[in-house]
């Protein structure tokens, strides 16, 4: 049996993590918790949940998905290759793609860093100076950025695909952050979804991915942030920003030294010819199975939709269906509901009772409450009415947080109901994270409609 098929076959379980037990966290001798920090051992169901995940990523070459603050990761230890060969094979991901490394604390990037070359306490701190005041504002958190890969280092060569910089983050999440400090090497960790399609945010959008592909999921509810970290270069000149993500470009530019950082990602140029610096831009991301149209002005579904709609399903554009298509709505910040198809001109809308809620809650207080889908009936205007489409819709609120954090909830969840297409109302992608939505957004887009 080929590997990959066997990949299929095992067992995964999904494994809650309460963080409130964790137990005690310790800062180091040092003067801030960032350079180093001990876990106190805990007599907890959740410590010991941790500790068995973190002696499994110490020898096994199947990875363990955890999640952080930005999106779920898929960890293996980031200095063996086996381990690191494991992550491509569960996800189905093309090895040329970097991946991210993420550490516990400073200790253990500067480990990379100088390879083992370190000798005592006279030596230079080997984190360029140019990176510091991003650490001492952003670490733990949702930025990662590109340093040069030391000579015999540490890292698995399939971590940096061959490049000669890593990716490094400290991840603002207590889960992840433990797993790491227990498993006492760097974890190397992509999003943890098949290939293409959108990160995951839950433990439950893990599972549906990796089913039968990994062991360990460790379940820790949602993550806070919900599109994956910023990714920066800060070793040229001037600083820039390859991946848009939770966090802005404006704050990186309050930054001494940052405040010239441009923008090294082009949404038009990552989908054509030119290669992209940051290997994963290039491929097609973040696409759930129905035809996502994208629309970035303030046009709404429009009426004509609906018989193209039903070319797609292969249906003629009118008669009586017993099943016309579904059509996901996502509204952010000004559609009317249902996208703006107006009850009266030309059809009927007969919303159904019960909205159901999405599958992701909120995890912490300080989020909006959770995200309610509503589904309608479309009926057009004829005596007897025809049923045109059934449409479900989500409504993400208009604050870009709140709109990050449910975005990839809001694709996955439609494309579990098997919608035949998901219009998207854009956002402005100045500014916030809002450049991260949309350039999201416009990777899983089929149609951009301006
Ligand atoms: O929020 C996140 O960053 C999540 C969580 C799990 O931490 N991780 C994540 O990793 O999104 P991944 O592997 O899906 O994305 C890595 C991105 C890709 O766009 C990749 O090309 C870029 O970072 N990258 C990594 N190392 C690089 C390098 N040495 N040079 C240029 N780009 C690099
Ligand atoms: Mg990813």
């Amino acid at each position: 049996m080929a590997a990959d098929e066997a990949a299929h076959l095992l067992e995964t379980r999904v494994l809650p993590v309460e963080v409130g037990d964790l137990g005690l966290f310790k800062a180091g001798s040092k003067s801030t918790s960032v350079d180093t920090w001990q876990l106190l051992q805990s007599a907890s169901a959740s410590y010991q949940t941790l500790k068995d995940a973190a002696s499994y990523l110490q020898t096994s070459s199947i990875p363990v998905a955890f999640p952080t603050e930005t999106v779920y990761g898929l960890g293996a230890d980031a200095t063996r290759s086996e381990a690191v060969k494991g992550i491509y094979r569960a996800k189905g991901r093309p090895s040329d793609n970097p991946l991210i490394s993420h550490v516990c604390d400073l200790d253990m990037l500067r480990d990379i860093l100088s390879a083992g070359e370190r000798s005592g306490h006279g030596d230079l701190d080997p984190i360029p100076e140019i990176y510091k005041p991003l650490i001492d504002q952003f670490w733990p958190g949702p930025l990662t950025i590109l340093l040069p890969n030391p000579p015999r280092s540490r890292l698995a060569p399939e971590v940096t695909a061959g490049l000669k910089s890593f990716g490094v983050r400290m991840p603002d999440s207590p889960l992840a952050l433990s797993l790491i400090k227990l498993a006492g090497v760097p974890l190397a960790a992509p999003s943890a979804n098949a290939s293409t399609k959108p990160s995951p945010t839950t433990a439950q959008h893990v599972l549906h991915d990796l089913n039968g592909r990994i062991e360990i999921i460790l379940d820790g509810g949602p993550c806070h942030v919900g599109v994956e970290s910023t990714v920066v270069d800060g070793l040229c000149d001037p600083p820039v920003v390859l991946r848009p993500g939770g966090l802005s470009l404006d704050r990186i530019r309050q930054c001494r030294g940052w405040e010239r950082t441009i923008k090294g990602y082009k949404d038009s140029s990552e989908l054509g010819s030119a290669a992209p610096r940051a290997p994963g831009m290039k491929y097609k991301h973040y696409s759930p199975k129905a035809k996502v149209i994208l629309c970035e002005g303030a046009s709404g579904v429009h009426p004509s939709d609906i018989p193209s709609l039903h070319k797609d399903a292969g249906l003629p554009p009118s008669i009586p269906t017993s099943q016309p298509p579904a059509l996901g709505i996502v509204r952010t910040r000004t559609w009317k509901p249902w996208g703006g198809l107006a009850t009266g001109e030309w059809c009927r809308i007969a919303p159904c009772e019960d909205p159901q809620t999405i599958s992701l809650r909120q995890a912490s207080a300080g989020h909006a409450a959770p995200i309610e889908m509503r589904e309608a009936k479309l009926y057009n205007l004829d005596d007897p009415p025809l049923q045109l489409a059934y449409l479900v819709e989500v409504e993400l609120g208009t604050d870009m947080k709140d709109i990050a954090h449910g975005l990839f909830a809001a694709l996955r969840d439609l494309d579990r109901r098997d919608v035949a297409a998901i219009f998207v109302e854009g956002v402005d992608d100045e500014g916030d994270i809002g450049a991260a939505v949309m350039n999201r957004l416009r990777k899983a887009a089929t149609e951009v409609r301006c």
